[in-house]
């Protein structure tokens, strides 16, 4: 991937507008849970601010559909990010309207403003041109440093970008190095673990890794649908009966192209979908009716350790069990708390698995822990993300 940053483009002085992605968690008070993707876009900012540029920031936050609803307003993130900046962030009152043209013309160098949330203009999610080019009105430098939303192709994303010089900024360069470049060379053996509920999403990335690991850990619910395709009994556990060939498949696979593709051994399973159900750990191949698998169990784990504690390289997507009740998490956290040990390079693919390694508190202790979802998964299966797709290549 050899497209433009921040640092090859002259934009000293100049308007900005930075496209980041800033949808973060927030509870039933407005208040935000999890600031990891603000704190994630200070480099970018931070360097706009020191080129005297003034600084236009946009974003969305949650999906409202095309219309104005308050409880998806940015303000919880104007006020998050100043306090992280110590320094004022001017909120727009609208998107695009006359609100923002007056604001940014009152700009002055080394200001920072946030534009309210992007989704509240129908034609954002459209890829609208007119929105677009209103967008690109407002600056003369385009900046995506959004890369949880890069794999979609919105007015904000893309769209903006043909009309105006359009270069990534530090977190698009940060993440497209370690999910990209180190993933591309790894130094060996390189492990991914895979984890969630099911394997329909997980067919392209796991496609896409048999072709570059060396061992591949299964876990969460989706290790159910491989071991019924195996002809086991799973119980009530959750499992895709239309993908047992699909999960033979990748099996067979995974054994032709000399990947090591382990499974759990033994299996965590609780009577119902609740926090203190009755629990108890089974070998995998003796799974009661009436039961549901949650999590890995002891046996696997200390299998799974093993394996990675020769590892050079892990990536890691989607937790191994239901890590939001705590008796489930068991398997997440032993995991995370062994990884946390190994001299490797280790990349969480984000989502759950980041929001798992955050609760733990080990975050500090990985290499990288990727601010996207989809857009991570998308990336690592090999897709192409729309909004890095629109940005100048690099002709260096
Ligand atoms: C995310 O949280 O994955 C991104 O911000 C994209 O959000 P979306 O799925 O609503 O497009």
């Amino acid at each position: 991937m050899n497209k433009k940053t921040i640092k090859e483009i002259d934009l000293k002085g100049k308007k900005v507008l930075v496209r980041c992605d800033f949808n973060v968690p927030y509870d039933e008070n407005r208040t935000i849970t999890d600031n990891r993707r603000i704190v994630a876009a200070l480099p970018t900012i931070q360097y706009l601010i020191e080129n005297n540029c003034k600084v236009i920031l946009c974003s969305h936050l949650g999906r409202p559909k095309g219309e104005v609803k308050p409880e998806f307003s940015l303000d919880i993130v104007a006020t998050e990010l100043s306090r992280l900046l110590g320094k004022e962030v001017i909120l727009s009152k609208d998107v695009v309207g006359e609100d923002t043209v007056k604001r940014v013309s009152n700009l002055k160098e080394g200001d920072v403003m946030l534009l309210e949330n992007v989704r509240f203009e129908a034609g954002e999610e459209k890829n609208d041109e007119v929105l677009s080019k209103k967008f690109a009105s407002l600056a003369e430098v385009f900046v995506n440093d959004a890369f949880g939303t890069a794999h979609r192709a919105h007015s904000s994303t893309t769209g903006v970008a043909s009309y105006l010089p359009a270069v990534s900024g530090f977190l698009i360069e940060k993440e497209l190095n370690f999910l990209g470049t180190t993933l591309e060379n790894p130094e060996r053996p390189f492990v991914a673990i895979l984890g969630g509920k099911k394997v329909s999403d997980k067919i392209g990335v796991i496609n896409s890794l048999l072709e570059k690991v060396d061992t591949l850990l299964i876990g969460g619910a989706m290790a159910y649908t491989f071991f019924k395709s195996m002809g086991y009994n799973v119980g009530d556990s959750i499992c895709e009966e239309d993908k047992l060939d699909l999960a033979q498949e990748l099996m067979e696979k995974a054994k032709a192209k000399g990947v090591k593709f382990m499974l759990p051994v033994d299996t965590k399973i609780g009577k119902e979908f609740s926090a203190d159900t009755e629990s108890k750990t089974v070998k995998y191949t003796e799974i009661p009716d009436g039961w549901e698998g949650f999590d890995i169990g002891e046996e696997t784990i200390k299998m799974y350790a093993d394996e990675l504690k020769n590892a050079k390289t892990v990536v890691w997507n989607g937790p191994l069990g239901l890590f939001e009740f705590e008796q489930f998490a068991v398997g997440t956290n032993a995991i995370a708390e062994t990884l946390a040990n190994v001299d490797a390079v280790k990349i969480i693919g984000g989502g759950d698995s980041a929001a798992a390694v955050e609760k733990a508190g080990l975050a500090e202790k990985f290499t990288h822990i990727s601010t996207g979802g989809g857009a991570s998964l998308e990336f690592l299966e090999g897709k192409k993300l729309p909004g890095i797709e629109a940005l100048q290549d690099n002709e260096g």
